[in-house]
């Protein structure tokens, strides 16, 4: 009867492929709402313009600063790029922690921050007084009305600054003119994780088109058709759009296949009503939808026989790296315990840990669905926009959720391949990370402009 019991309520979180195409069907719907004039402003995914339009043809060169915030480490880099052969990229970067209350402190704070670690870069690698063109992944939400801009229009994945610095442009108003004591910065290029991605993965292979994030958050690009990016003047050629889907259900769209352990997180996290897909897939949430099952098992007798510890109860407790080291197939379920036991469920039985790797195996197969299926709308939307009967494109992808989970990269491909039949699709890890990609734009758009001169 427990057993039973257990598998209701694990059925809320199983979809079916009625579902998992009605998810297709409505990402399809609001990317074409995100991408209209007249229904931009109620869309809930923005597709924003990034005003990145070509990829390196390989004769860039040259020395570039780039720096990666908002992925699970804030990382600034060197880039030597040298014309001729493609693989021909130095890169040297250092590490650079976020203390968690700087992430909930002041933009003043954070800003001061960024340019103190790039202050000390630049006395590391011994290149003080050197200006270099710069590169920012800054992986947020912004508005960008060239390449050099970015608007903040939201903080999302825990970041959330007391003075909100919405609506500012967080180049000009937050680094430069902080920086401008220090240093000299010349800003060429803010870009999203996952156009930085896509860059990175289309270096080597041209076939790279989409990029996607499946990390602390999550989110994907990819080239659109100019004509169809009713917010960008000029109609001939392609333009990177960064989607932004991981606000997807924030008009209602997913409200069918919410949990009540999807409204707990929510409800709990520091965006309420926000990012509700993202909620659903990604690392920063996976954890906590679990350890919000393992609650209502243990309070209705179901596991930890009816006991709840006292740290079960603590928000974040259950850090995705759990999950994901849960699933490990071979891991034997004496291991279980002893993150278990790491996790205060001191008493936990054989049987509690079977229960316990069901509960991560449901709650992540669920989130690799999801993220095929949305991957399902934009590869056939490319399809469609180029009027192919089949399309064969490969997806960039990087993040520590996808890199790490033993099963969540199959399950996703599984799932696209079953959704969207007549693409043949190739995923590209990305080893680099996003500066990498970020710096090969702010090559581009240099090789661009002394062409132009
Ligand atoms: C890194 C990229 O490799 O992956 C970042 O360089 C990106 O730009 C990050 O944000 C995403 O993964 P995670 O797991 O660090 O959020
Ligand atoms: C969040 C951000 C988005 C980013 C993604 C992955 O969804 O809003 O800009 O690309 O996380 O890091």
């Amino acid at each position: 009867a427990q057993q039973a019991e257990r598998q209701r309520i694990l059925d809320t979180l199983r979809l079916s492929r009625n579902q998992l195409l009605e998810v297709k069907e409505r990402m399809n719907e609001e990317m074409a709402r995100g991408l209209s004039k007249q229904t931009h402003e109620q869309a809930s995914i923005k597709m924003l313009p990034t005003y990145v339009r070509s990829t390196p043809d390989g004769t860039e060169h040259g020395d570039f600063l780039a720096l990666d915030l908002g992925g699970s480490s804030f990382r600034v880099l060197l880039v030597q790029v040298r014309s001729g052969t493609k693989s021909n990229v130095d890169m040297h970067h250092k590490i650079y922690s976020i203390p968690q209350e700087t992430m909930q402190g002041t933009a003043e704070e954070l800003f001061d921050h960024i340019v103190d670690c790039i202050a000390d870069f630049l006395k590391y690698r011994d290149m003080r007084g050197v200006s270099l063109p710069l590169g920012f992944t800054f992986s947020f939400p912004c508005h960008q009305s060239k390449l050099d801009q970015g608007i903040l229009l939201r903080w999302t994945k825990g970041f959330k600054l007391i003075i909100l610095c919405c609506g500012y442009d967080i180049v000009y108003e937050n680094i430069i003119e902080n920086a401008h004591m220090e240093f000299d910065l010349n800003f060429v290029a803010v870009v999203n994780d996952t156009v930085g991605t896509m860059m990175t993965c289309s270096y080597e292979d041209p076939k790279c088109e989409v990029g996607l994030i499946v990390g602390t958050g999550t989110n994907a690009c990819y080239m659109e058709e100019m004509h169809n990016i009713e917010l960008v003047e000029g109609d001939s050629g392609l333009m990177c759009v960064n989607m932004e889907w991981g606000a997807f259900g924030e008009g209602g769209e997913l409200d069918d296949f919410c949990t009540q352990f999807d409204r707990v997180v929510d409800a709990c996290s520091s965006n309420p009503g926000k990012q509700r897909y993202e909620k659903m897939i990604s690392g920063m949430y996976l954890g906590e939808i679990v350890r919000n099952v393992l609650l209502d098992f243990t309070a209705k007798g179901l596991l930890f026989r009816g006991k709840l510890s006292e740290r079960l109860k603590t928000h974040g407790i259950f850090e995705t790296k759990f999950l994901t080291q849960i699933e490990k197939d071979r891991l034997a379920m004496r291991q279980i315990r002893s993150i278990l036991q790491h996790l205060g469920l001191t008493s936990s039985t054989c049987d509690d840990s079977v229960v316990v790797k069901e509960v991560c195996s449901v709650v992540a197969r669920r989130a690799a669905q999801l993220c095929g299926a949305g991957l399902a709308a934009v590869i056939d939307k490319i399809r469609q926009n180029r009027n192919l009967n089949q399309l064969s494109i490969t997806v960039g992808v990087d993040g520590t959720l996808y890199k790490t989970h033993p099963h969540f990269s199959s399950i996703m491909q599984e799932t696209l391949q079953d959704l969207a039949p007549q693409c043949q699709v190739t995923f590209h890890k990305s080893e680099d990370g996003s500066g990498k990609g970020a710096a090969l734009i702010t090559a581009v758009a240099c090789r661009i402009m002394t062409q132009d001169n």
